[in-house]
């Protein structure tokens, strides 16, 4: 069976100064050394814009990679507010969230223009982490699986085998975000081996080397059965990523 190395990633969503992110970068290091066994993670942080710049300074030589929260389609123009492909790759980073479900509810983010971000990340060398999920009245009305299934479709249908290959997608149920109620183990795996198929259907070789991670209410506490799942390959971490200590306790559940 193909092992893919699980990863986790920590989105600080919009927290975190520039200084508490050079103070968080500076304690997860220093946990991280004390880890009894370390970790086989692959650990990623997502900050704000804003905290990118140190954080590269911060992290850039060390294991642990840098992420963005968001990025546009194109290079450069006339875009107000928006951030290019370029400014995040200048700035160390290797990963970047799309379609967050923030992004899709709060600013209205479409399938379409996801399906241009995915693209123009791996484009320029970064590595998308395609979010997806459904809220919970899909969940109650039985229509979870179809609902998130047409989100990955929609979001890589005119990516090549190849392109598909390199992304990590995250299935974070909306109803699981900062609520404190995480998906169970089996509903989780049930979704993550759904998206797999729909990767199966669109890249056929690459679906099973794909990092599909859970995110919604992620701890230390809940991280080892979670992953114990088949197709659960590591989380994306919201509120639990935002202390260093909590944060190295959770990899070190990994
Ligand atoms: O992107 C990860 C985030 O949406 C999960 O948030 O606080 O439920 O871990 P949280």
């Amino acid at each position: 069976m193909m092992t893919r190395k699980p990863i986790i990633a920590g989105n600080w969503k919009m927290y975190k100064t520039v200084q508490e992110a050079k103070d968080f970068a500076a304690g997860l290091l220093e946990s991280l050394e004390k880890l009894e066994n370390g970790t086989n993670a692959e650990m990623v942080i997502c900050a704000p814009f804003t905290a990118l710049a140190a954080l590269k300074d911060e992290l850039e030589e060390s294991i642990i990679h840098i992420g963005a929260q968001n990025m546009y389609y194109e290079t450069q123009g006339a875009y107000t507010g928006e951030i290019s492909p370029l400014m995040l790759t200048e700035l160390a980073c290797t990963y970047v969230i799309i379609g967050h479900s923030e992004r899709r509810e709060y600013f209205k983010e479409d399938d379409a223009l996801i399906a241009k971000k995915v693209k123009t990340a791996l484009d320029f060398g970064l590595t998308p982490i395609l979010c997806v999920g459904e809220n919970l009245a899909l969940r109650e009305a039985g229509q979870a699986l179809v609902f998130v299934q047409g989100q990955v479709e929609n979001a890589l249908r005119e990516l090549s085998p190849e392109e598909i290959r390199k992304i990590v997608v995250a299935y974070e149920p909306i109803w699981a975000i900062g609520t404190g109620r995480t998906a169970s183990p089996q509903d989780a795996q049930e979704m993550c081996a759904a998206i797999r198929a729909t990767l199966a259907r669109l890249a056929a070789e690459a679906a099973q080397e794909i990092r599909i991670l859970y995110g919604g209410s992620v701890k230390a506490s809940n991280i080892a059965e979670l992953m114990d799942q088949p197709d659960i390959d590591g989380a994306l971490v919201g509120g639990a990523s935002l202390d260093f200590l909590g944060f190295t306790e959770l990899i070190g559940s990994v």
